[in-house]
């Protein structure tokens, strides 16, 4: 089979910028290590008056085009995966298109549009439509757009509140890619779960408790699934980049799929003088001792330095942005994959060739494994990137400006605030259509 994957990459964050321990823990009279240490958060992203879904999406779109060389017609499908959406039938892939045409010569009026949901995990979802549409021979040489924008908003006052973040990841499905092929095996974990949903309303409902569980019973079955189609090894992977709500839920799921991966190998009997062996479910009389004895290995398993040097080189590299930029839904994994790549570019790490244990995951619920082979290229697309720039040059809102800014885009509310920043080189929201539709334009 040709190799398919991501041939380049682009990040979009939302302008402004909610600091946790400063602002939002005073707020709520909150020790700020809560967030900084417990969810691992320090800061999320939110859009400015101006911004939305479509702009974000479409301003990676347009700067990953530019860098390309790109024209419409280079593209054969624009596919957009977001939980965020304003309409039920126009999808936004129709919108960031339409941005797009205002400042290209031609247009992409024989491109494949789409939108697909399924919580977080439509940007995996969106890309691996991609990756197959190529595989098939169906894209007559054509590239495929996959864009994952959000703006995770909660109820002012829900728990996951201080969880909340924006912004777009732009990826390019090509052929013979410069950044990492998909590899075919896929494990899935998926089941009908009512732990976060958005029933015809913007703001989700949340169980925030047993959506962890969720995920974590949704990301083990993914991995049973996975590791029917091929044998794994704490070892062969450069990095494991997680769906991330937030860091401390991939502390929790990390530790999980490291037992479980560790588990028949070396590294299992290696760690055996020092904590024992993993317990096996035959050797208890039920389950509940079972789960108990698998807690507290799991416990004195992450205390081992074997696993803290696995996690300091596999995970921790994965949650730098997410710590600065909150939970982005369906561009999450995707930025945490490209948090490992600048981390080993900036570290001069040899990852050519290297493989990669992606873990997607949606509420609803569903998680998906697959792994990916980083390509030679790599490293000049990463850096290409402006992540730090546009990271540093966020708009710092206060707590009232914060109040402000969730009112606006809160789509029961008719604030209007002027924005905080200035646009430049940009797609803005520009007011509403005859139809109700959203408009946009580009400002120099
Ligand atoms: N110092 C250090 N740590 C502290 C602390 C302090 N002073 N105070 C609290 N902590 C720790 C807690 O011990 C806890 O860590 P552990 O879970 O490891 O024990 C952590 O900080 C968070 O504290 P709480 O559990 O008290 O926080 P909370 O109840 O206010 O909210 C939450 C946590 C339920 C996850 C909430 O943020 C939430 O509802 N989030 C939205 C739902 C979500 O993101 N779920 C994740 C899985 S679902 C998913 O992944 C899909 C998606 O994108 C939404």
């Amino acid at each position: 089979m040709t190799d398919v994957g991501i041939d380049a990459v682009e990040f979009r964050t939302g302008k402004l910028k909610l600091d946790l321990a400063e602002t939002f823990a005073e707020e709520k009279d909150d020790d700020p290590a809560k967030y900084t240490k417990g969810l691992g958060l320090h800061a999320s992203s939110f859009p400015d008056a101006y911004e939305d879904i479509v702009t974000m999406a479409a301003n990676a779109a347009k700067r990953l085009m530019d860098r390309r060389d790109l024209q419409p017609q280079d593209i054969g499908r624009i596919d957009v995966a977001t939980e965020s959406a304003f309409d039920h039938s126009k999808p936004v892939s129709t919108y960031v298109a339409g941005c797009l045409e205002q400042v290209y010569d031609t247009n992409f009026h024989h491109a494949n549009k789409g939108e697909r949901k399924f919580a977080c995990i439509s940007g995996t979802q969106s890309v691996d439509d991609a990756v197959n549409w190529i595989a098939a021979g169906k894209n007559r040489d054509r590239a495929a757009l996959v864009i994952a924008t959000d703006t995770a908003l909660y109820e002012r006052g829900d728990s996951g509140e201080a969880t909340q973040g924006a912004g777009a990841v732009a990826m390019l499905i090509d052929e013979d890619p410069d950044v990492v092929t998909i590899e075919p095996e896929q494990g899935f974990g998926s089941a009908d779960e009512t732990d976060f949903l958005k029933p015809n309303q913007q703001f989700p409902s949340v169980d925030g408790k047993r959506s962890m569980q969720v995920y974590l019973m949704r990301m083990r079955e993914a991995l049973e699934d996975l590791e029917m189609q091929r044998d794994t090894h704490p070892d062969d992977f450069a990095l494991v980049p997680f769906h991330t709500p937030f860091p401390g839920m991939v502390r929790k799921a990390a530790a999980l799929g490291y037992r479980h991966v560790a588990r028949n190998t070396d590294v299992e009997e290696e760690l055996a003088e020092e904590i024992g062996r993993q317990p096996r479910p035959e050797a208890f009389d039920d389950e509940e001792t079972y789960r108990d004895a698998l807690k507290e290995y799991t416990d004195k398993l992450t205390e081992t330095d074997t696993y803290q040097e696995w996690y300091g080189r596999a995970i921790e590299p994965t949650l730098e942005i997410s710590a600065q930029v909150g939970n982005w839904y369906t561009g999450s994994v995707h930025v945490a994959r490209l948090a490992g790549l600048k981390h080993a570019r900036e570290n001069g790490l040899d990852f050519d060739n290297r493989e990669l244990l992606v873990c997607s995951y949606g509420s609803g619920a569903q998680a998906e494994i697959h792994t990916e082979t980083v390509q030679p290229g790599w490293e000049e697309e990463i850096a290409q990137l402006s992540v730090d720039n546009q990271l540093v040059e966020r708009y710092d809102i206060s707590w009232d400006q914060y109040e402000q800014i969730h009112d606006v885009h809160n789509h029961d509310e008719t604030t209007d605030v002027d924005a905080f920043t200035t646009p430049e080189d940009e797609f803005v929201f520009d007011g509403w259509g005859r139809m109700g539709e959203r408009k946009y334009t580009y400002v120099e």
